[in-house]
């Protein structure tokens, strides 16, 4: 369903056996399958179109232009949050009006490119005339006056949607909350009203809506439930002081599953809140959701090869060339990830994929990385199949915030990625080579500082 399956004792992505892919481009590598997009895609979809949504793929979590413009084609929106991020969804052929942007000056002219001509090699051209950004999200009040004044500057209107704290707990890792009042995501729902008020005759912006994001890997609906109540009666109030709100936001952060049967269906999430907003959709309101992880997570796999075997006196260590440069949400959050040999014999197929599973002959160890850094680990207290120096291993689940949250820590190179459709592999992102990583410290730049 994701992609990716074992046939005769070899994963394969799509119809392509996984060692091939690391024969030809080498480890660590992270492998997409455009199978596996599309399929979490159409349920995606299937799902928002019983709740009257349309969803804009949180860029961030696997930002790849290849993996942006398959969803592009698809009918994803893009949600971007910063001028890059920008560049990328419209890159990938979203037209601007498609785009929820989190962020102003690049959004707002609708001239600028950090690309300039540039963008031609990418096959886009136009950027003079590509206009402002559909929606922008804004978080703070003093935004709010930035991008007034900057509308202002500019002579461009644009369309607002304030982000609301709601104060719901999504009961997820502390780092992937947002929806709390101690985190610095939204404004407190009682400061919203006034700043409806303050921006009503607001020449440049008008505010049209309502946007909430609670947290991420939220694997529970009742806090979309929540915090969808939490804003609805806001849009009540804000309506009463004669405010139209046309759009809501609902943001992101459905559970992937990481481990089997562990996060709700896309239909669960769905179903959450379809109740509560049918009346409004059914008399035009205008809702999206900004799903990343839901989308990419098990669309792509981290294939790593075992570099040594060491077993200590109480722990038996897997070195691999993937660690927390390559993929840090298990540093970061304590994040699961299912992990095993890509060749298998037949008695180890994994019937699911969890911490523990129970099969015959499997071995305890911590699967590790090449950094020199406790923190540098891929899973511990794992049992999986006996594996030896050179044998390759899969991490599932690694398609969202693998490839975007790597780093050059050690000075690694960030690994190279490759999109599989059916029998085919293509490389969709070159290796990044020592040459690369050197490249921007080559001559030191001498400063005029003027003093
Ligand atoms: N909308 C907003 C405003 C967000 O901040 C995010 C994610 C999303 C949508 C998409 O959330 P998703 O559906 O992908 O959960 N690095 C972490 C996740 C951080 C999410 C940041 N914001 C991880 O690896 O788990």
């Amino acid at each position: 369903m994701d992609g990716f399956e074992y046939r005769n004792g070899v994963l394969h992505a799509g119809d392509v056996p996984l060692p091939a892919i690391a024969e030809a481009v080498g480890t660590p590598a992270y492998v997409y399958s455009a199978d596996g997009i599309r399929s979490a895609f159409s349920r995606l979809m299937a799902a928002c179109e019983t709740m009257g949504a349309k969803p804009h793929y949180a860029l961030k979590a696997s930002p790849n232009l290849h993996i942006c413009r398959l969803l592009r084609e698809l009918g994803a929106g893009m949600d971007v949050v910063s001028g890059g991020e920008l560049e990328r969804a419209w890159l990938a052929g979203t037209p601007m009006e498609e785009i929820v942007f989190a962020g102003v000056r690049a959004a707002l002219s609708g001239r600028f490119s950090p690309l300039g001509t540039a963008a031609e090699s990418f096959g886009r051209s136009g950027i003079e005339a590509r206009g402002p950004v559909g929606l922008i999200n804004v978080e703070s009040p003093s935004e709010l006056e930035r991008l007034s004044a900057i509308a202002a500057e500019l002579g461009v209107g644009a369309q607002v949607c304030v982000r609301v704290n709601p104060n719901v707990d999504p009961k997820t890792h502390e780092y992937v909350t947002t929806g709390k009042d101690r985190n610095k995501f939204g404004i407190d729902v009682d400061q919203v009203p006034p700043l409806f008020e303050r921006y009503r005759d607001d020449p440049y912006l008008e505010l049209v809506g309502l946007h909430v994001h609670i947290g991420s890997s939220v694997r529970q609906t009742d806090p979309y439930a929540d915090a969808t109540r939490v804003v609805l009666a806001l849009v009540d109030d804000l309506e009463a002081a004669g405010h139209a709100i046309a759009v809501l936001d609902l943001g992101g952060g459905w559970g992937a599953e990481y481990e089997s049967g562990e996060a709700p269906s896309v239909d669960a999430y769905a179903a959450a809140m379809a109740p509560l907003i049918a009346e409004r959709v059914a008399q035009g309101l205008r809702v999206i959701i900004e799903p990343g992880k839901k989308i990419m997570a098990n669309a792509g796999v981290l294939l790593t090869r075992v570099q040594h075997i060491k077993q200590g006196r109480t722990r038996r260590f897997v070195i691999c060339d993937a660690g927390m440069q390559t993929l840090i949400r298990p540093a970061l959050y304590k994040a699961f990830h299912f992990i095993w040999p890509v060749q298998i014999e037949a008695q180890h197929l994994p019937p699911k994929r969890a911490e523990h599973l129970d099969l015959e002959d499997l071995v305890r160890c911590d699967i590790v990385g090449p950094i020199c850094e406790s923190a540098d680990f891929l899973a511990h207290d794992r049992d999986i199949p006996e594996v030896k120096r050179g044998d390759l291993l899969a991490v599932f689940s690694a398609g969202a915030y693998g490839m975007s949250m790597t780093s050059n820590y050690n000075d690694h190179g960030r690994p190279v990625e490759v999109m599989t459709d059916g029998g085919k592999a293509t490389v969709i992102g070159e290796r990044q080579t020592l040459a690369a990583v050197l490249e921007r410290e080559r001559e030191g730049r001498g400063l005029e500082l003027g003093w």
